[in-house]
């Protein structure tokens, strides 16, 4: 697996930057290139620092880093720049065309996790940190600033691309209320589905709400305030704000090594830890859910994303012990079923090979076992290690893993193959002990 991990990596990587996978995602992806970076640390440091440094050529002047750098163009991707139309925008950067949406913001997390590997050695690790912080730190104010209209300390994603957890369940209901009767047909446009087996990817349906918001924010001209006044689509994710609020974390412990003065960022940490376990947290099911800030209602739907708040280390014990019954109940039925499917197994919408809809991930996974240490849980901890390390080494480095008890002649390895960040993390895990 180790062997299989370095060369994946090495075969991914473009001189600069590593696509995700060679044949589905042929650019490189925001988080994904953060999950990456922690398995370039070992055996290639001066490559995670490059892989970084490139994905924020691609940040904007107003702090957004963007979901896809286009560092090259592929007439095999499906929605490309012609799509996106960001070249228009201001605020853009010049040279590198990106999309116009965000992803679940890793990078402080992923940069103090740094420190503890060879990348913290090299000579230019100082200054790597020092250009860095304040890179992260736009982004983040651009998350507070634009993303945060009621002030509530929870910043609201616009595009269930910007979730990472592109079709999950949770996002139904936002979807079914979208009217698409006049919006145009995209089904012949995709790609994704000539690469990988159709039935393991969103549906045609799906797609074409993916791409009626994207054409309603290239007509909004991406200024967030005509978006948030516009668009169907505006939640408080969960994932989203339970990793910003560990990001957070870690940047505050960046800025006092750098001797800056992190006041602003702690006020907006505290804010948002309050608010993930106030409106995100369901007293009743002892769980944390996502809100439809655009519907008013909270989004009642069980999936991996819920468990985050374990990574941000903001769970009291009450809590804790609610979400550790609900992994070993709801998310895995008995000991067979290996941990953690995307979406809770007694939900309606459960589906063990559909993408977000069931399969089990790997960076959520990596989370989930950090926050699970974080959280006094360590059989739990081991439990979600030995899961993932298992499907790694018996199947190989997927991109998601089919969660159910083994059957023979059913392949438990979905989507594609050799997949960055399933590589990345394995060697995360292999080399590196210490709790997050
Ligand atoms: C899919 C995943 C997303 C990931 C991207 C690139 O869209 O849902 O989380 O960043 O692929 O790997």
């Amino acid at each position: 697996m180790h062997e299989a991990a370095l060369a994946t990596l090495d075969r991914n990587w473009r001189g600069g930057y590593t696509v995700p996978s060679p044949r589905l995602y042929p650019f490189q992806w925001n988080w994904d290139s953060g999950f990456i970076a922690l398995g370039l640390a070992w055996h290639r440091p001066e490559r995670a620092l490059q892989e970084i440094r490139s994905m924020f050529r691609g940040q904007w002047a107003n702090g957004l880093l963007p979901h896809i750098n286009f560092h090259e163009s592929s007439p095999d991707y499906f929605p490309g720049p012609a799509v996106w139309q960001t070249a228009a925008v201001a605020a853009a950067p010049r040279g590198l065309a990106t999309s116009g949406i965000t992803q679940p913001p890793v990078f402080a997390f992923v940069v103090e996790r740094l420190l503890t590997t060879p990348v913290a050695q090299l000579p230019e690790w100082a200054n790597f940190l020092a250009e860095i912080y304040p890179k992260i730190l736009a982004f983040h104010r651009y998350l507070y600033t634009h993303r945060d209209p009621h002030g509530e300390g929870l910043v609201y994603i616009q595009h269930n691309w910007e979730s990472g957890t592109d079709n999950s369940p949770a996002w139904d209901s936002v979807f079914d209320a979208i009217d698409v009767s006049r919006a145009r047909e995209v089904a012949h446009l995709r790609r994704d589905t000539r690469s990988v087996d159709a039935a393991h990817r969103p549906t045609d349906e799906n797609y074409r709400r993916y791409i009626t918001l994207v054409d309603l924010f290239a007509r909004c001209g991406y200024d967030d305030a005509a978006i948030a006044r516009e668009s169907p689509f505006l939640v408080q994710d969960v994932l989203f704000n339970s990793l910003l609020a560990r990001s957070n974390l870690s940047l505050i412990a960046l800025g006092r090594r750098l001797g800056a003065d992190t006041r602003e960022i702690e006020t907006w940490h505290a804010r948002t830890i309050a608010a993930i376990n106030t409106k995100l947290w369901d007293p009743a099911r002892g769980f944390y859910f996502s809100y439809d800030l655009r519907a008013g209602h909270s989004i009642p739907i069980k999936t991996s994303s819920g468990f985050m708040p374990l990574f941000a280390g903001i769970c009291d014990a009450t809590q804790r012990a609610a979400l550790a019954r609900h992994l070993v109940t709801s998310f895995a039925p008995d000991e067979r079923w290996r941990l953690c499917p995307s979406t809770a197994v007694d939900e309606p919408a459960f589906d063990p090979v559909k993408y977000w809809r069931g399969p089990v991930w790997v960076n959520v996974n990596w989370m989930l076992y950090h926050g699970l240490l974080r959280s006094g849980l360590p059989e739990l901890a081991a439990r979600v290690k030995r899961d993932t390390l298992a499907y790694l080494r018996e199947e190989g480095l997927w991109e998601y893993f089919d969660p159910r008890p083994p059957t023979a002649g059913r392949t438990r390895g979905l989507g594609t193959d050799g997949f960055s960040w399933s590589a990345a993390l394995a060697l995360d895990w292999l080399h590196h002990e210490t709790p997050l």
